[in-house]
């Protein structure tokens, strides 16, 4: 079974208008040395619209995507996203239980779970991010802890809705450190997640998408797609850099 790559740039916190146009215009004008893997931009709020109109002026291939959305549909929620006005804006993908809205703004899993819900029920496909701190690594339990993001999702979703969504795996201490694992290291989770998987679904499990996070670069992401069940990634600082970000495609394939 062969899975589709994909390429996901999260914006994060960065951008103006000026630099986001750059920016997309130099990424869409490379893409056509890149065939096969699916390129993803994840822009913030507030740019979001400014992205989908150069999307669509560009008649783009990139798909758009929100860093994070609420998990209530509509109502007296000063500050908050919902996912229909994600949708609204054309976004077709949003990233959910990110680390940084785990650690920053104690996002637990169960309220991961019903943003993942929250974005399916309006269509998004969610980018579920998984991942263990350093400490959680160093003492042996990285499989249980990115078993219970896992399985949070699983209890309140079932495999048919995890498999709506895409598998980001980010551990933390990869993320913004120039740490990347090792292609053997990432490979290892993403198996094992594969695996865990299978049990409930073999089927599914094998066509789910699994995408690696932290510190890729354009040095290191052809080793790290090139594993079996590394699917693409999650780029953070180099989706930034327009070439770098190029470079990334096109080692997606
Ligand atoms: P970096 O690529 O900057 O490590 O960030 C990864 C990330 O958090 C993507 O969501």
């Amino acid at each position: 079974m062969v899975r589709q790559a994909i390429v996901a740039g999260n914006w994060k916190m960065h951008g103006t208008r000026a630099e986001n146009q750059q920016l997309l215009q130099t990424i869409n004008d490379g893409l056509a040395a890149v065939t096969a893997s699916q390129v993803l931009v994840f822009p913030t709020y507030v740019y979001i619209q400014q992205v989908a109109e150069l999307i669509t002026e560009m008649n783009s291939p990139i798909g758009l995507g929100g860093q994070n959305l609420s998990e209530h549909a509509k109502g007296a929620y000063t500050g908050e996203i919902s996912a229909a006005m994600l949708k609204d804006l054309e976004c077709s993908h949003v990233l959910v239980g990110h680390s940084e809205r785990r650690s920053l703004y104690h996002e637990s899993n169960q309220l991961v779970a019903s943003k993942f819900i929250a974005a399916s029920e309006a269509g998004l496909t969610p980018v579920f991010c998984v991942g263990e701190s350093l400490a959680e690594r160093e003492s042996g339990r990285t499989m249980d802890i990115v078993f219970r993001q896992i399985d949070a999702v699983l209890d309140i979703a079932g495999m048919t809705g995890l498999c709506k969504g895409i598998i980001a795996y980010e551990p933390v201490w990869a993320i913004g450190t120039g740490v990347t694992a090792s292609p053997q290291q990432a490979q290892d989770v993403h198996h094992e997640i594969r695996s865990h998987l299978a049990e409930l679904d073999e089927q599914l499990a094998n066509e789910m998408q699994i995408l690696y996070g932290g510190s890729v670069n354009a040095t290191n992401a052809t080793e790290l797609f090139a594993m079996e069940d590394i699917d693409g990634g999650l780029i953070g600082g180099a989706a930034l850099k327009a070439d770098d970000f190029l470079k990334i495609c096109i080692a997606a394939g």
